[in-house]
């Protein structure tokens, strides 16, 4: 029996010895592609390659691509456990040709490698083509009888990556496995039925256009090859089951699960809730291990779905406390050899998914209260139907999935209002493809720009750079010349000393300028290939394609993004430092004002922990640490420890920057000379962004001092408003405390006065209604405390009976009733007396049979409702 690493190592050294060269998977998270939410296919990496955006030093690749396929376009949640063979996260085997190799060489590989290399039965294998493609069903009966070749239309046989993006027909190799296999309905045959019998297995895409967003399709610079075979069928297959939960790459994760709860796995619809799990937990230890975490937005809020479907089914099988994280550890031991990066992040995967797990279960709970209080809301209304509204809260705000909550509506004998729920969900897709939208039109500008070629950056050495205009994009157009004072402008240069917004660092702004105009540049970024472009206004003159111009960037701004840069540069090592080596970047923002640096760590820091965090980038910095940058290979900075982001993909060469022996990242951003020109740095805020996720803010250098003498200012106006000097303040600020409290003590004797003497008052004119001692009076105490407190010394007084009390505040009355014990055994309940008197008053409220309270809008009604009292106390 063949494993599944060794199928995955016979594809890609099968394709190496066809001259393709063997690239490594990328993240999970696409790397500058706002159209997609995750990797799902392995041509994904190669996407401006194929539109001819970005070109490589070779023109055949081979890979085996980590894919999730559980959003967006290509989205196989719903499937996952049904099917033998859907999968959230999944392995792609693939093989490209940019422009190299097409049709014929792409049929012939792909059966050579499965006939003559994985030895698969020729007679069981068979081919589905585009309806019009002529060539494809040619070429394939070189190899496979016509009768096996089906052909079929662009729902099956035409494969796109997005909504936008390279698409082209395709051709699908396809095993038949047998009667056995069969659904055994009338139609089951390849193309019309969807079981398990027909497995497909490859698909080979030929690709040739690239569609926009209005579905128009456009050739590509050069037909090209992209192809995907799913290692986990490949391994059904050859391992001979009938399922990818079957194969050595799922059914460990199983046989653990199988041991954790003591049930057995079957196959069938009892095993759905094993497959769930062992498919899932596969999907979350790989999406944070690239760098994923869950949240409410986008990806995070995907894979937080994820992780709470999975727990949800954990419940069917009796797990009712965190156990995904258990199964991390399953799953990194069955893939650490062809991923190794998972050994590595183990501990940091297992916290997040535990964190989450315990928040899943905490917010089940609340989820659960809303719906039952809901359901028994609806109930005493006679109605028999959940809102799609509070569904779809339910949805939103408690991540309660919908089925979940038809579940438990059924068994309440309910219905939920699905239609309006439906509307709401639309809606709220709607919003987000708005959202994605406007990210298109930037990627249209990036394909107008496309034949230019890269701008050379000159602004790590030299604040101005003598350039020449290469475009101007104005109003979306592309212009040869332009003097539009209104506008939004684009120039493009041939090199240019603005920094491009990239790795967390803010573009440069600044000016550019020739003989008789001005452009001031207020944003600068850049295109997935490396073309810088220049966002701002022209405040006078003309500006051609093809003048020469001086490009001057603002450079205060920018030497104070380099000292904030750099210090995240020594926060970075200091966080390791103080906390341990757990800590990883997720994200950092530097601008000229301050740096925010977010990482992972599972709590918040200690005032100690954050004063050691500051005294070693301190230190750092008096130190004068020279800055070393330089670029090298990738191998030989990871050779020399230095710092590589989560979840980024690096080219071969890198750029190494480095403060003395203290800190070393691959870092593309601009930097101080030397540490010292940072100044002086400090922490301003920490606090959480999400589970094991921390942000840091800080600020160093001029802003630093801007800090210190804002804070100085708050403090001399206070010690002026004390009548004090500052350092007194303390000793003042505890000197009033004492007086407050020993004032507040005074009042509250003298209230107690108060009260005491009312009561006095009020028992003279206790009553007997029906033989039970009765009290109703308004008093001159307005809190709701004093009112209580005045009920229980009368109840104490009387001993038996009941005392109604009530007050005017404003526009607002307060009643209270009390009732003796010996009474509400008698049946007296003094929630129902106070109903009928807040009532007369304009209000409403309740209790317990001993003890009331409730309010009141009418207090020109207070006596009549006291008044009141006997009569309803007679009526018992
Ligand atoms: N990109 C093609 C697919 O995902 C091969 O099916």
């Amino acid at each position: 029996m063949m494993t599944s690493h060794e199928i995955r190592e016979k594809f890609l050294s099968y394709f190496e010895s066809k001259g393709h060269t063997r690239v490594d998977s990328s993240s999970l998270i696409p790397q500058n592609d706002p159209t997609l939410l995750f990797t799902n296919a392995g041509m994904n990496q190669f996407k401006d390659v194929f539109l001819g955006l970005k070109s490589l030093p070779y023109s055949r690749a081979v890979t085996c691509q980590k894919c999730v396929r559980a959003g967006g376009k290509h989205n196989d949640l719903e499937s996952v456990g049904k099917t033998a063979r859907h999968h959230t996260f999944f392995e792609m085997l693939g093989n490209f040709s940019f422009g190299d190799y097409f049709k014929k060489e792409a049929i012939e590989y792909a059966w050579e490698f499965l006939t003559d290399v994985l030895k698969l039965p020729k007679e069981q294998l068979w081919v589905s083509v585009f309806e019009e493609d002529e060539e494809a069903f040619e070429l394939w009966q070189a190899y496979i009888p016509a009768d096996r070749i089906v052909r079929l239309g662009e729902k099956d046989n035409f494969w796109s990556m997005g909504d936008t993006g390279p698409c082209g027909p395709c051709s699908e190799i396809y095993i038949d496995r047998g009667e056995e296999h069969s659904c055994n309905a009338k139609e089951c045959a390849l193309g019309k039925c969807d079981c398990d019998r027909w497995r497909e297995l490859w698909n080979l895409v030929f690709m040739q256009y690239s569609r926009d967003e209005n579905g128009t399709m456009t050739p590509l610079p050069k037909p090209s090859i992209d192809t995907g075979m799913g290692l986990e069928r490949i391994a059904t297959v050859m391992q001979d089951v009938y399922s990818n939960y079957d194969t050595d790459l799922l059914r460990p994760i199983i046989t653990f699960l199988e041991s954790m709860t003591g049930k057995k796995y079957k196959g069938g619809e009892e095993g759905f809730p094993f497959r769930v799990i062992a498919d899932h937990s596969r999907a979350i230890t790989f999406l944070i291990s690239d760098g994923v975490l869950p949240g409410n937005e986008g990806r995070n809020y995907v894979l937080r779905r994820i992780i709470r479907r999975a727990a949800r089914y954990g419940k069917e099988l009796n797990l009712n406390e965190p156990f995904l994280y258990k199964i991390v550890p399953q799953v990194v031991s069955l893939m650490k050899d062809a991923y190794p990066e998972l050994e590595k992040n183990i501990t940091y995967i297992q916290k997040i998914v535990k964190s989450e797990e315990e928040r899943f279960l905490e917010t089940l709970s609340d989820g659960l209260k809303i719906l039952y209080e809901n359901i028994e809301r609806l109930s005493k209304e006679n109605k028999r139907e959940i809102p799609g509204r509070t569904a779809f809260m339910l949805y939103d705000t408690y991540g309660f999935p919908i089925d979940l909550t038809c579940d438990i509506a059924e068994e309440n004998g309910m219905s939920v209002d699905i239609k309006t729920f439906e509307q709401l969900m639309t809606k709220q897709r709607e919003k987000a493809k708005a959202a994605r939208k406007e990210m298109y039109e930037v990627d249209e500008f990036f394909k107008i720009i496309a034949h230019l070629p890269s701008s050379v950056f000159v602004g790590y050495d030299t604040f101005e750079s003598s350039s020449s205009v290469q475009f101007i994009l104005s109003g979306n157009e592309p212009v040869k010349a332009c003097n539009n004072k209104v506008k939004d402008i684009i120039l493009v240069l041939d090199k240019t000393p603005f920094y491009a917004e990239s790795g967390g660092q803010v573009g440069d702004t600044g000016i550019i300028e020739g003989k008789d105009f001005l452009f001031r540049v207020t944003e600068t970024h850049k295109t997935p290939d490396g073309k810088i472009y220049h966002i701002g206004k022209i405040e006078k003159g003309n500006i051609n394609v093809g003048d020469t111009v001086l490009a001057r960037i603002n450079v205060e701004r920018r030497q104070s993004i380099s000292r904030n840069h750099s210090a995240t540069h020594l926060l970075h090592r200091a966080l390791k430092e103080v906390l341990g080596e757990h800590v990883n970047q997720a994200g950092s923002l530097v601008d000229e004002h301050r740096l925010r640096f977010d990482f992972s760590h599972f709590s918040g820091l200690t005032p100690d922990e954050i004063l050691q965090v500051e005294m070693k980038v301190n230190n750092a910095i008096l130190k004068n640490l020279p800055a070393n940058i330089h670029w090298t290979t990738l191998h030989e900075a990871q050779e020399q420890g230095a710092v590589a982001l989560f979840g980024e993909k690096y080219q071969e060469r890198v750029r190494m920057v480095c403060f003395g022996d203290y800190s070393k990242e691959l870092c593309g951003g601009t930097h101080v000379k030397s540490s010292s020109e940072i100044g002086l740095f400090k922490i301003v805020s920490e606090n959480s962004i999400g589970s094991g996720l921390r942000r840091i803010e800080a600020v160093c250098g001029f802003n630093l001092m801007q800090y210190l003498y804002d804070n100085l200012e708050i403090l001399n106006e206070t010690a002026q408003l004390l009548k004090a000097y500052p350092n007194e303040i303390t000793q003042k600020i505890q000197e009033l405390q004492e007086k407050i409290r020993s004032q507040a003590r005074e009042i509250d004797s003298l209230k107690q006065q108060v009260i005491n003497s009312e009561v006095v008052e009020i028992l003279k004119n206790a009553k007997c209604v029906n033989n039970i001692n009765v009290i109703s009076a308004k008093t001159e105490s307005k809190d709701i405390d004093d009112l209580r407190k005045m009920c229980d010394m009368l109840k104490q007084k009387i001993k038996t009976g009941i005392v109604a009390l009530g007050s005017c505040n404003d526009d607002k009355v307060s009643f209270v009733v009390a009732v003796t014990d010996d009474l509400t055994k008698k049946g007296y309940h003094a929630g129902k007396i106070i109903k009928n008197i807040a009532q007369i008053a304009g209000g409403s409220g309740g209790g317990r049979p001993d003890f009331a309270q409730a309010g009141g809008k009418i207090p020109a009604k207070i006596d009549e409702a006291l008044s009141s009292v006997s009569e309803i106390i007679m009526n018992i």
